[in-house]
């Protein structure tokens, strides 16, 4: 499905939005610029791909293979584009500045606090995790039940292989209840922005504000939008009606631009790393009886 959203105002982007793409033609070997099959694939999804390919794989230096993953073909997406200055109000511009997605609920269980995770072939995997490093004198003080927080200097930091004992961990949480943390009871159903990303000459513009704004906005428009694409396992996992939860997983350098979107951090959820980035669990309750 595809639309046109007006930008708000007599502002210059405008978005499209494209739900549930099929990413069966979409070869994670290749960059999006050079998909074998670009043909058979929805080109708002590809014009998403290329975005995130500049600003996660080129300028964030994250591997190739590990942008597309298991949840883009049941999200939903927006790809923003400036009108090339001439006028503004054209939907002419073929330019894809800026991108971000929302994934429905069910969620997988929130990630281990200190882990470290990879995507591989479409699935995030735990790699490792993140201790603090034995102090001066003692024998060994790492704590893995006190993991470090963003907070903690990379000085401070030690790696750790993943242990069976640690797969085994994770093998429990997916199948488990999630975990309470401070903000989320482990049991209520949210959705989660994500892949937020402006190409760097765009950036200061406002066209990230207006992205989540954008998603948000469409969010408390359609709250019960989730509910079809997997009622099967809506039903099985959600105790309680989607109440306009919504989470982020923020890198810790992009933390203050959220927190000026009304997200907090959830300290609960603690710090863990994804293809080398810290990042921190965020959430805002939209209040669904109001309109937009
Ligand atoms: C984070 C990102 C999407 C912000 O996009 P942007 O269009 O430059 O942001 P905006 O112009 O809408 O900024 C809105 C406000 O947030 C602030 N802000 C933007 N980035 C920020 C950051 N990294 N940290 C703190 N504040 C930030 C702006 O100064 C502005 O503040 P103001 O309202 O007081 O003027 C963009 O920098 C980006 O793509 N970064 C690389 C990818 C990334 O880190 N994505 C997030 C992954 S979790």
């Amino acid at each position: 499905m595809t639309s046109t959203i007006p930008a708000p105002g007599d502002s210059v982007p405008f978005s499209i939005f494209v739900s549930q793409p099929s990413t069966e033609a979409y070869e994670v070997r290749f960059s999006p610029l050079a998909q074998p099959r670009e043909a058979e694939m929805d080109s708002t999804f590809l014009d998403a791909m290329k975005v995130r390919h500049s600003v996660f794989i080129i300028e964030q230096k994250v591997p190739l293979e590990s942008e597309l993953d298991e949840d883009d073909t049941r999200s939903v997406h927006w790809v923003a584009h400036m009108s090339d200055g001439e006028d503004n109000t054209s939907l002419m511009s073929q330019q894809a500045v800026g991108t971000i997605r929302v994934v429905p609920y069910p969620q997988p269980p929130h990630p281990t606090p200190g882990g470290a995770y990879s995507i591989i072939d479409g699935a995030v995997i735990l790699k490792g995790r993140w201790v603090r490093k034995a102090e001066e004198g003692q024998a060994d003080s790492r704590d893995p039940v006190a993991p470090p927080s963003y907070k903690t200097p990379q000085s401070q930091l030690e790696y750790l292989q993943a242990t069976e004992a640690d797969h085994e961990a994770e093998h429990l949480a997916a199948v488990g209840p999630d975990r309470a943390t401070s903000m989320h009871d482990g049991k209520e159903p949210y959705v989660k922005l994500g892949r937020i990303a402006v190409l760097s000459s765009f950036r200061g513009f406002r066209l990230g504000q207006y992205l989540v704004q954008t998603a948000l906005d469409w969010i408390q428009e359609n709250p019960t939008y989730f509910d079809k694409i997997d009622p099967m396992a809506v039903a099985a996992t959600a105790s309680t009606k989607f109440n306009g939860l919504v989470c982020l997983h923020a890198q810790v350098q992009a933390l203050g631009f959220y927190e000026k979107l009304g997200f907090e951090v959830d300290e609960g959820m603690g710090t863990w790393w994804e293809e080398g980035i810290p990042h921190v669990g965020m959430f805002r309750r939209l209040d669904l009886s109001k309109k937009v």
